[in-house]
């Protein structure tokens, strides 16, 4: 199964960090980290709404920390999952030619799903990217595990 997942969105304040925690928390064992391909947010915490959102469902997104994904990445984890498929182009553009990560889409887990979390930044829809993040997050508990 996949050791390491880092989940990737452009700012690391909304979408990642959630994917980040929930990921962590269906699968304990893996080693998960966040990132986004923008470096605007580098060191913040989670955006509040985000953060309160995620709270109300008995996630804590207090400690984590922005970061802006970098070439090494692409060595230090097994699997990156974009939130969306700009992040996924994005993502392909500094891939490094020999990297070991493998590329996808968080929500590529699941059927019947939209391609893309859409961002709760612009939409304010938290609770629906929660929602989705929930649904994926559990679905690669399921897959990674073979449950
Ligand atoms: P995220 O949402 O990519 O899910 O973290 C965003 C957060 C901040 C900005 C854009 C998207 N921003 O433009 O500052």
């Amino acid at each position: 199964m996949a050791k390491s997942i880092l989940c990737v969105c452009l700012g690391n304040i909304c979408r990642s960090p959630t994917g980040e925690a929930l990921l962590r928390a269906a699968l304990p064992e893996a080693r998960i980290d966040s990132a986004g391909t923008a470096g605007w947010h580098v060191g913040k915490p989670p955006y509040g709404p985000m953060q309160a959102a995620a709270r109300a469902r008995g996630y804590d997104l207090s400690q984590q920390r922005a970061r802006q994904v970098k070439a090494d990445d692409f060595h230090r984890f097994d699997l990156i999952l974009a939130m969306d498929s700009s992040n996924l182009e994005d993502l392909q553009a500094i891939r490094p030619a020999d990297a070991t990560a493998e590329l996808s889409l968080y929500l590529s887990v699941l059927n019947n799903a939209p391609t893309d979390v859409p961002d709760p930044y612009y939409t304010r829809d938290f609770d629906g990217a929660l929602t989705l993040i929930e649904q994926a997050a559990q679905a690669w508990a399921a897959q990674l595990t073979g449950t």
